[in-house]
């Protein structure tokens, strides 16, 4: 039997799966959000941590977490950068084809979220920080969208919403890194 390759499979290792690259390109996109700041408080990288870990913290599904962890990935410089229009549309399209319908709708719908919240939930608009009131105008105020209301994941959405509004607290202590990195292989697709 010819076996003249196993020696170098030997040396060089396994040739990395699918999950694999998945998990390297999510911990580079996710590496890029560190220095970049739309919040006050916390870069992009603390504000994704820490929604991760608010939704741990609140015993939310794996996908939940995980589209908690890249809500806000549109805001990388390697998709539309800090000031993109469309950063939860841009979110979604990288997300779907790695993660599937659901991880990508929950991240893209943080918007939607907030703008059900503001019309729906008495004070909830106070408590919003000063960079999600000024982007609330931009993204069309205040709305009840029938769509998204009806939409089979809408409660989680609004889940998501506020771990988002939760962490942007300097002092609030992040999801590790290598825990988001290793959901991002268990649902990679
Ligand atoms: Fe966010």
């Amino acid at each position: 039997m010819n076996n003249w390759y196993r020696p170098i499979w030997g040396m060089v290792g396994a040739m990395p799966t699918r999950a694999d690259e998945i998990r390297a390109e999510t911990a580079t996109v996710l590496a890029s959000l560190r220095g970049i700041w739309d919040e006050e408080a916390v870069d992009e990288w603390d504000h994704a941590m820490q929604a991760a870990a608010r939704a741990i913290d609140d015993g939310a599904d794996d996908e939940l977490v995980l589209a908690s962890a890249l809500h806000d990935i549109g805001h990388s410089p390697l998709l539309g950068g800090p000031h993109a229009p469309d950063h939860s549309g841009l979110a979604a399209r990288w997300i779907v084809p790695r993660f599937g319908a659901r991880v990508g709708w929950l991240a893209a719908a943080h918007v939607a979220a907030k703008r059900y919240l503001v019309a729906t939930e008495p004070g909830y608009a106070v408590s919003l920080s000063e960079t999600s009131v000024t982007s609330l105008a931009d993204q069309g105020g205040a709305d009840v969208d029938p769509e998204f209301v009806a939409h089979l994941w809408h409660r989680d959405a609004l889940r998501l919403r506020r771990y988002d509004d939760a962490a942007k607290d300097p002092e609030a202590v992040g999801a590790p890194i290598g825990y988001v990195l290793d959901l991002a292989h268990r649902l990679a697709r």
